[in-house]
């Protein structure tokens, strides 16, 4: 029910072009998924994102769990009625966010406490709760219950969260009774590549459906992190689905696609719109900058979307410096399709036998960029 068929590896570099099956349609990877926190993308509808080219969406077991309550998804017939999206769905487990958004949190082997930001209840997550959680939700894939240490943590601290999360891993395991969706693992291990590799060589042996790279992305240095994913990644199973979890920029998923990364997902580019900003081939562009004002060509004439085949810069520029709440929803559009869009050419560079060239030509481009 969730095959990854490999369809072409690159000669040169780790990258492959895929396909990953689930109950509720297939996903080509290498694959970027929008993230859809509380069961929506912000400010896009489902028409939208398949026009972007969405194929598998995120959301998360934290806030769903505290808004509206997983109850209600439920009697709804579950998330992709709920949202109304009938494509594959991820949902994330819920730790990572009770750590990086809740306060008064306390960790144990049994799992975490915390306080409802919402009305200061006292709620515990712990692996078979998540597990339960997401099986109401009923996304197509479940992530298994992690704990992801902060940047820069001890080598200890990283050993024990480690050792915590394998635990966890097998408790998320024995919790699991819905055969239509597949739970993937989460290897952490912070900057240490010894411990990556262990954490790796000790889930591989689960053979679950899929693998996460988790850990990143929480303030390590670019290298260290473009490091630890080419590290990590060919140890993971090739004829699995390889997730790195919470990235991210063109270059990061760049990298991570030549180590072998099939899917990625951030908060960026809904997040960047909702500051005025767009993605344009790798650049951000603050719309509010006065060059835009009179600005009357399309955000990037060779984007196909909805944006930038109808709207000018100087239209957008106005929009944000109005806080016109379509402002938000345009540049979302534009930048959710940009994203993806670039992930399928690095597919269609993989599956054409010209990565290594894509790779090099977007490496110069983005780091000449970022200098
Ligand atoms: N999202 C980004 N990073 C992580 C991680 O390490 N664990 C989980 N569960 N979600 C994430
Ligand atoms: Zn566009």
């Amino acid at each position: 029910m969730f095959e990854f068929v490999c369809q072409q590896n690159c000669a040169h570099t780790q990258a492959r072009a895929g396909l990953f099956h689930t109950p509720h349609g297939a996903v080509a990877t290498p694959r970027f998924m929008p993230v859809g926190t509380l069961a929506n993308v912000k400010t896009l509808t489902p028409e939208h994102l398949k026009a972007a080219g969405a194929q598998m969406v995120l959301a998360n077991t934290y806030h769903l769990h505290l808004q509206p309550g997983e109850d209600i998804v439920a009697a709804a017939g579950g998330l992709h009625r709920f949202m109304g999206w009938s494509g594959p769905i991820l949902t994330d487990s819920g730790g990572f966010q009770v750590f990086s958004l809740s306060e008064m949190r306390q960790i144990s082997d049994q799992g975490v406490v915390f306080r409802s930001p919402h009305d200061g209840q006292i709620i515990e997550l712990s692996p078979e709760g998540a597990i339960a959680i997401q099986e109401a939700l009923g996304a197509d894939v479940v992530m298994a219950f992690d704990e992801c240490p902060p940047y820069p943590a001890s080598r200890e601290t990283v050993i024990q969260a480690t050792q915590r999360t394998l635990h966890w891993l097998e408790r998320c395991i024995a919790a699991k009774q819905r055969p239509d969706q597949a739970l993937f693992a989460i290897v952490q291990g912070g900057v240490y590549a010894d411990l990556r590799r262990e954490c790796a060589a000790a889930m591989v042996p689960y053979d679950l459906p899929g693998y996460a790279i988790g850990g990143v992305s929480v303030g390590e240095p670019n290298r260290a992190m473009h490091e630890i994913v080419a590290v990590t990644a060919p140890l993971l199973p090739a004829h699995k689905p390889r997730y790195l979890m919470g990235v991210g920029t063109h270059l990061e998923m760049l990298r991570a696609i030549a180590a072998g990364v099939d899917l990625f997902d951030c908060v960026i580019p809904t997040r960047l719109a909702r500051h005025g900003c767009a993605i344009v081939q790798g650049q951000r562009w603050n719309l509010k900058n006065a060059r835009f004002r009179r600005d009357y060509e399309p955000l990037d004439a060779t984007c196909p979307c909805y944006t930038c085949t109808t709207f000018s810069r100087a239209y957008l520029s106005h929009l944000v410096r109005a806080k016109e709440l379509l402002a938000y929803t345009l540049l979302s559009i534009h930048n959710v399709t940009e994203l993806i869009r670039f992930t399928q050419a690095a597919r269609q560079a993989i599956l054409e036998e010209r990565f290594a060239a894509f790779a090099a030509e977007w490496e110069q481009r983005l780091v000449v960029d970022a200098e």
